[in-house]
């Protein structure tokens, strides 16, 4: 691999006295669809935070583009073109859609020509966002909130997309469009992804390679087609789906 658009190393953080994650490694090449997968509780999310600096980082090193970003504040990082769709979607309820994109395109200083083209592609890759810009974040659907929570990270022109649970909730037509729409920005803008997914079939499927967490830590790396091929991820994480508690929403 060249070096890497993002390279994690031997990254822990706590809760209190709960430590989440116990010395983590990752890499994500530029170009790459990176997911990473795990039960319950594993740490996925507190990754993908610890990522914007919230929760801090107790030990290790965040590297992106080259830049130790480990201590950077939060505000900075989504300037430095990483965005992110939480779980749980968290868009805003009251604002329009509209308002919710323009929200997007505010965490970086694009220009106005840049905002219309950010907008554009959304609009291309989500038509019922178009239809519903004056409608309330919080009256969408559930796949329509999803669709706003990550064409509001795409109005941050991100380099580096991350992605939790987007699929969560939804009904499989939708989920598909979902993934569709992230296969489409990897291959024509080449946008590089990082997706926590609960839904590891079509994650694996759409992701160049996986990552397993277990307790915080990465047990198993590869190929998304060589992870669906090992049995312990088959029992695990494919047959039966989850067998763990139903994740909670938000
Ligand atoms: N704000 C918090 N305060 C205290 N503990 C937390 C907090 N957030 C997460 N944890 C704990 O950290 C651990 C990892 O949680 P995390 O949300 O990262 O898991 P996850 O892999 O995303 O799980 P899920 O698939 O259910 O979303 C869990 O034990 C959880 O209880
Ligand atoms: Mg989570």
């Amino acid at each position: 691999m060249n070096a890497p658009l993002l390279a994690i190393r031997g990254l822990r953080a706590s809760y209190g006295k709960i430590e989440a994650l116990k010395g983590v490694d990752l890499d994500i090449a530029a170009g790459e669809i990176v997911t990473l997968i795990g039960a319950n509780g594993a740490g996925k999310s507190t990754l993908m935070m610890t990522i914007f600096g919230k929760p801090r980082a107790r030990a290790g090193r965040i590297v992106y583009d080259g830049r130790d970003i480990t201590s950077v504040p939060t505000h900075h990082i989504a300037r430095m073109r990483i965005a992110q769709s939480p779980e749980g979607r968290r868009i805003f309820p009251r604002m329009s859609v509209a308002e919710n994109l323009q929200m997007g395109a505010d965490a970086t200083d694009g220009t106005p020509a840049e905002r219309a083209a950010s907008l554009d592609k959304v609009v291309t890759l989500f038509p019922r966002l178009k239809e519903r810009m004056t409608q309330r974040g919080g009256t969408l659907s559930g796949g329509e909130q999803q669709m706003l929570a990550i064409g509001r990270a795409l109005m941050s022109r991100p380099r580096l997309l991350m992605l939790d649970e987007p699929s969560l909730g939804l009904a499989p037509l939708i989920a598909k469009q979902i993934f569709d729409a992230i296969r489409v920005l990897n291959r024509q803008d080449g946008l590089t992804v990082l997706i926590v997914e609960q839904n590891a079939n079509h994650a694996l499927r759409l992701a160049h390679r996986g990552y397993v967490m277990v307790n915080g830590l990465i047990t198993l790396s590869g190929t998304g087609a060589e992870l669906l091929k090992r049995p312990e991820i088959r029992a695990a994480y494919l047959e039966g789906g989850r067998q763990t508690d139903a994740p909670a929403a938000g």
